[in-house]
This record gives C-alpha cells, sequence and structure tokens, in this order.
C-alpha cells in the first residue's frame, strides 16, 4: 500500500515549484510568452513509432482515457507515425469537445522542415491534421545545422504573429543553441526547451538547466521514466524488446542495462520505505529541479500508475537519497 500525499512537499532547491491549481495533474509554471501557464505534467504521444491498427486503437483509448482523467497537456510531432499522431490526438479532442482554452496542445516542426517554406507548411499541415486554428506551442524538434536558426525562428515568429502558433520553443537544443534561437526572435522569445532528462540521463537536461531557469524557459522533461525503468519495469528478469531498445537509442544499452536494473532496484527499495509508487521519485526528482515533466504511456492503466505516483510526493530525504544512488551511474 502507499500512503496518499496530495500535497507536494517544499522543494529544498532554488527551484521554483508549480503552482498547484486544481488537484495535482493541473498543477503548472508560468509562461514569458504564450497565453498560457505550463502544465506540470503531460502525455507525449509518439506512440514509441509502434502506429499498427492494433497499436493505434490502444494509443487512441490512452489518449481519451487521459483527456477524461484531468491531463490537459498532449505533446506531438509531425514526425510521429508520419502524421498519424496528430491526426488521432485532433480526432480525440474534436470528439471530446473540449474546450481548447482548457488544453495545453504541443507539437513539433521536423528538423528536415527548417527551412521558412517548409516550416509554414509543416505548421499549417499540423494544424490541419490537430483539427485546430492555432496550437498553444510549436517546438523545433531538433537543431539542424545546415539551416540557419534565424531563417527557422523567423518564420515560426511569423506563423506567431498571424495567431497560428501561441508560443515558440525548441528540443534538444545546447545552451549555445538556445542563444541563438532567442537571439533570432525579434518580438517574443522562446519559453520551452524539450530535452531527455532523468534520474539516470541527467546530460542534456543539466546541461541547460541554470541557462533556462536564468532565462525563464520552461525544460520539459521527456523519458522521464526511462522507458519504463523507472516505474519499476525490467526488475524482475524482463528485458527490453528489441524495438524498446531501438527507439531508446543508448538509454538501454546491453553494457549499462544491468548497472541500472541494480540501481533502480536500490530506488525502488527506497520507494517502499517511503511509502510511494516508484515512479513517483522519477517523476517527483524532476519536479524538484523545476522540469515540466512529459511521460509516455500505451495503455491506459500506465496513465492511472502515473498520475497515481504524481499525487504521491516522496520525502526530501527518500529524493535526496535516490539522486545519489542514481548518480553513481548517470551520464552527466
Ligand atoms: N523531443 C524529442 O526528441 C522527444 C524524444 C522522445 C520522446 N519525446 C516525447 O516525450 C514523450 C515521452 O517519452 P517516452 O515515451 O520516452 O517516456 P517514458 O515515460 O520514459 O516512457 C514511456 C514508456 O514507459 C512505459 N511505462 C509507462 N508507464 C509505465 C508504468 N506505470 N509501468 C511500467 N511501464 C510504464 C511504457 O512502455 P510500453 O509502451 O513499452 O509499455 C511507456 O510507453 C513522448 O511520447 C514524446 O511526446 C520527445
Amino acid at each position: 500500500m502507499t500512503k496518499p500525499k496530495t500535497k507536494a512537499p517544499a522543494p529544498k532547491s532554488k527551484t521554483a515549484a508549480p503552482a498547484r491549481s486544481k488537484g495535482s495533474s493541473g498543477a503548472t509554471y508560468p509562461m514569458k510568452a504564450g497565453p498560457k501557464p505550463h502544465p506540470a505534467l503531460g502525455l507525449g504521444l509518439w506512440g514509441l513509432g509502434r502506429w499498427s491498427r492494433e497499436d493505434e486503437v490502444k494509443t487512441r483509448a490512452t489518449a481519451e482515457h487521459a483527456l477524461r482523467a484531468g491531463v490537459t497537456w498532449f505533446d506531438t510531432a509531425e514526425v510521429y507515425g508520419t502524421g498519424r499522431s496528430e491526426r488521432l490526438l485532433g480526432d480525440v479532442l474534436t470528439r471530446s469537445k473540449t474546450d481548447p482554452a482548457k488544453l495545453f496542445l504541443t507539437t513539433k516542426v521536423s528538423w528536415e522542415h527548417l527551412r521558412a517554406g517548409q516550416v509554414r507548411a509543416a505548421v499549417v499541415g499540423s494544424l490541419q491534421k490537430l483539427e485546430r486554428r492555432s496550437v498553444d506551442l510549436v517546438l523545433v524538434h531538433a537543431p539542424d545545422a545546415h539551416v540557419p536558426i534565424a531563417e527557422t525562428m523567423g518564420a515560426l515568429e511569423t506563423l506567431w504573429k498571424e495567431g497560428k502558433v501561441g508560443a515558440i520553443g525548441v528540443s534538444n537544443f545546447s545552451v549555445e543553441e538556445l542563444a541563438d534561437a532567442r537571439a533570432a526572435l525579434k518580438e517574443t522569445d522562446v519559453v520551452v526547451n524539450q530535452v531527455v532528462y532523468n534520474l539516470f540521463d541527467r546530460e542534456d537536461g543539466d546541461g541547460v538547466l541554470d541557462y533556462c531557469r536564468k532565462n525563464g524557459i520552461v525544460v520539459e522533461a521527456y523519458t522521464p521514466l526511462l522507458r519504463g525503468l523507472l516505474a519499476g519495469r525490467y526488475l524482475d528478469g524482463e528485458t527490453p524488446s528489441p524495438e524498446v531498445r531501438r527507439f531508446a537509442h543508448h538509454l538501454l544499452e546491453r553494457d549499462r542495462f544491468d548497472t541500472l536494473v541494480a540501481h533502480a532496484r536500490s530506488i525502488r527499495d527506497l520507494a517502499k520505505e517511503d511509502g510511494v509508487p516508484m515512479a513517483s521519485i522519477a517523476l517527483h526528482w524532476l519536479r524538484r529541479r523545476g522540469a515540466a515533466v512529459i511521460f509516455g504511456a500505451s495503455r491506459p492503466e500506465q496513465v492511472d500508475a502515473v498520475l497515481d505516483a504524481w499525487a504521491h510526493s516522496p520525502s526530501d530525504a527518500t529524493l535526496d537519497r535516490a539522486d545519489a544512488i542514481a548518480k553513481e551511474v548517470t551520464r552527466a
């Protein structure tokens, strides 16, 4: 049994905790530009490249369930399922008749479409697939050294002025790349950098955290559960499928896997001691650093498990101990 804790403890670090509005999944961070505050927890619809008919049915059920459960931030991209993710999400949101003002919808322009004309075509295409006139946030999915960032940001700023885009962000950008992207904007600013960030993979997140904090940019942490490992998956003999390994890139590579599992088991023990679900440690470790968390799920039960974990805050002592355990193997 886990002990219910609805209120997150005040963070020890200087990181600002998200403001808690209605219930724990309604917590938000302020955003320096853009019409809405930024939710602290959201669901990503990457789908791990699984876009068969059967997978799509599960992904739809998962998104519908998340919406009913109070998730408001949905993250997609033009490349996810080559448009299938955006189409599915658009359909789910339209059918639900949810007031767009209550949602926080993010999509991304592919790293292959960063020329000005391509940016416009990509965003217009995304809006059509999402069945919306505007989207709350558009990210540059990843930088492309062959395209001047000023061209990309200029095109996004024009779309922002037209009201098609509520705010502009980036993903997988270093501090230097972020600074260049910001310098290219004239009337608005970059509001978000989405990077891989979890207890065991801190390099990208830690690398940009201070800069983002100083400049009021929200860090969105993707792969927060390390593909389920930090929710207790793979700790009792199961091994990642070739598909999971392929899409997790280096995160779960074979020569690292056994060490990660051993350390993750220690984190699971800590969670048991504190009476919280294991995923609470992964999620609240990020929250304590001031990052917004974008998790993945392929089944409605996983959404419930993540929301339950989010509603249970481990003690600061538990988070400190988990931090120390994971630091032994982290990439930082
Ligand atoms: N900007 C980028 O370049 C980028 C890159 C990657 C991801 N993202 C975004 O971030 C989102 C999340 O990334 P991610 O999917 O890698 O995150 P993640 O939350 O670390 O992993 C999600 C996976 O963990 C497993 N899982 C979830 N809840 C679980 C639970 N309670 N117990 C056991 N296993 C559980 C599921 O695996 P199974 O499905 O195998 O069951 C699920 O698909 C993506 O959907 C996407 O929107 C962005």
